[in-house]
């Protein structure tokens, strides 16, 4: 599924569908270049999911956990991942299989611990506030 999104004011509307579309998927990754809008649309998505949590980069924690009234979302951010290890002793792996939502942005930064199955979110920047946001289901 392809969404586009012309400006802001359209981003609440397509993370809507992407929900409607991902259905009971918890894990989904999310691509696309700095300054793409990963953070903008998975703090959208948080909200439209109920978290009462104030939503923002996990820039000093690679994760942050935000409480749903029925579990948890898990926000991680591997960019400043020095190696895959570190994911490893964080726990990523049981973020990642403990049943709770877990948005993560670069994933390309642990490319060999992927889970088998989860949601493929990529965001390409089209102009200043236009993006297209692609969803496929892996
Ligand atoms: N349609 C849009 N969707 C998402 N963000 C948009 C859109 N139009 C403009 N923006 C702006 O683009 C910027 C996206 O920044 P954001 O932090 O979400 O990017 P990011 O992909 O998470 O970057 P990083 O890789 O640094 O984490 C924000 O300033 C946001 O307001
Ligand atoms: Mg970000």
């Amino acid at each position: 599924m392809k969404v586009e999104v012309a400006g802001l004011a359209e981003l609440e509307a397509a993370a809507k569908k992407i929900l409607q579309k991902a259905k009971e998927e918890k894990i989904f990754l999310f691509y696309g270049s700095m300054g793409a809008g990963k953070t903008t649309l998975i703090n959208k998505l948080c909200e439209l999911l109920g978290t009462k949590d104030h939503t923002s980069s996990p820039t000093f924690s690679i994760v942050n956990e935000y409480e749903l009234e029925n579990g948890s979302i898990y926000h991680f951010d591997f960019y400043r991942l020095k190696n895959q290890n570190e994911a490893f002793d964080m726990g990523y792996e049981d973020y990642l299989y403990s049943g709770n939502y877990c948005f993560v942005e670069w994933p390309e930064k642990i490319a060999d611990l992927l889970p088998e199955h989860y949601v493929k979110v990529e965001i390409k920047v089209l102009s200043e506030v236009d993006r297209e946001i692609e969803l496929s289901i892996k």
